[in-house]
């Protein structure tokens, strides 16, 4: 049985937020890909250039204020000559019943949501804004965009804000089920990465982190990350991908995507200290190995997540009965027995198709 996984996991996924489980998406603790950096470390940059499209909002400062759980889909083109178009990449929100062809639109709208949520002052929710991107150019993959991490509270910030971004991230990074992707800029000694400092709190045998290493254009000449990236200076068992992504100049004259990948490319392939490990760095190579790690994640949790689905049944199966005949026409029994009649839908889709599935990982 050829089962795509990813797809199921996203569609289960999606049945609990709809159902109002917000803040419990981790109730099924769900495999997912969580970045984390300080601000500024390229984190936005690097969800951008795995989608290949220009649509998160950008700027100095604390600008992601809400997490945001970005699924891609990859679509297949029938015509893979053709340039993609809004029939084959678009956007969708779980809030709204809209299909966004033009991601600009899709950089405002999760602009308004953050306001609408998070408020003007600069503080942040723990309300996630979802959101899925279909294209030819992705691959299958569920992504969360955090807060960055700072230091100081600035401008109209609670003064908690430290704490409050912290709590946020270890929210979702502590979940078993999170492969962390942990970005750290190349021109700020390794030793001071929020990001490993944090992940190493929840996963201190870094099993379940990849490092991301962004800025690798920025370092001070005479100086290079290739013992970094060969796992010599800090151990994680996933390993660390080099990056390079757009500068704030190339931001400015609008440097295109594809422009700036092909550039990274040229740039580890013509590099003294990296040529060797060119074909293990790099944005296409951070996809390719994004991938691997989440069907392989999935794989191993397979088990717990179909107990964990069993238990939250057997509770909702409960609530149900506990309303009583009574309440038969009331409007909570019915919302609970349409609850449970989705559970129940997509726990059996759920399992039947998981049963028996191998996975190749080779
Ligand atoms: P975030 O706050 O972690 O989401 O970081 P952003 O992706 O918004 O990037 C912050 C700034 O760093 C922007 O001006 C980017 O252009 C710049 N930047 C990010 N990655 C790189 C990189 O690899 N090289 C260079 N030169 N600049 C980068
Ligand atoms: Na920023
Ligand atoms: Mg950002």
């Amino acid at each position: 049985m050829d089962v795509d996984l990813i797809k199921l996991v996203n569609r289960l996924q999606d049945t609990f937020n709809n159902l109002g489980a917000y803040n419990e998406c981790g109730e099924l603790d769900m495999p997912q890909l969580v970045v984390v950096g300080s601000q500024s470390s390229g984190k936005s940059s690097v969800l951008e250039n795995i989608v290949a499209r220009d649509f998160l909002p950008r700027g100095q400062g604390i600008v992601t204020r809400r997490p945001l759980i970005l699924q891609l889909i990859h679509t297949p083109v029938p015509d893979p000559s053709a340039s993609p178009s809004a029939d084959t990449e678009w956007a969708q929100f779980l809030h709204i019943d809209k299909r966004f062809t033009d991601f600009n639109d899709v950089r405002r709208e999760i602009e308004q949501e953050t306001f609408r949520v998070a408020g003007q002052n600069k503080g942040v929710s723990k309300l996630p804004i979802s959101l899925r991107i279909y294209s030819p150019n992705v691959l299958d993959l569920t992504l969360v965009d955090l807060p960055g991490l700072t230091k100081i509270p600035v401008g109209d910030q609670p003064s908690d804000i430290e704490r409050q971004i912290r709590n946020l991230v270890l929210d979702y990074i502590s979940k078993p089920n999170s492969v962390i992707l942990a970005v750290s800029p190349a021109n700020v000694d390794l030793a001071n990465s929020d990001a490993l400092k944090l992940a190493r709190s929840v996963d201190p045998q870094g099993r379940r982190t990849i490092g991301v290493l962004t800025k690798l254009d920025l370092m001070d000449a005479g100086t290079n990350a290739l013992d970094i990236l060969t796992g010599r200076v800090y151990p994680l068992k996933l390993g660390f991908i080099g990056v390079v992504n757009r500068s704030q100049q190339d931001i400015i004259t609008d440097k295109s995507m594809k422009d700036a990948l092909e550039a990274e490319a040229e740039f580890f392939k013509n590099h003294l200290a990296y040529r060797n490990i060119a074909h293990k760095n790099g944005t296409k190579y951070l996809a390719r190995a994004l991938n691997q790690v989440l069907m392989s994640h999935i794989r191993d949790k397979l088990p717990d997540m179909k107990a964990r689905l069993n238990t939250l049944m057997g509770q909702a199966q409960q609530e149900l009965n506990s309303f009583g005949d009574a309440a038969a026409f009331g409007d909570k029994n019915q919302q609970g027995a349409l609850i449970l009649r989705l559970m129940n839908q997509f726990a059996q889709d759920f399992i039947s198709s998981i049963e028996g599935t191998k996975v190749d990982m080779s």
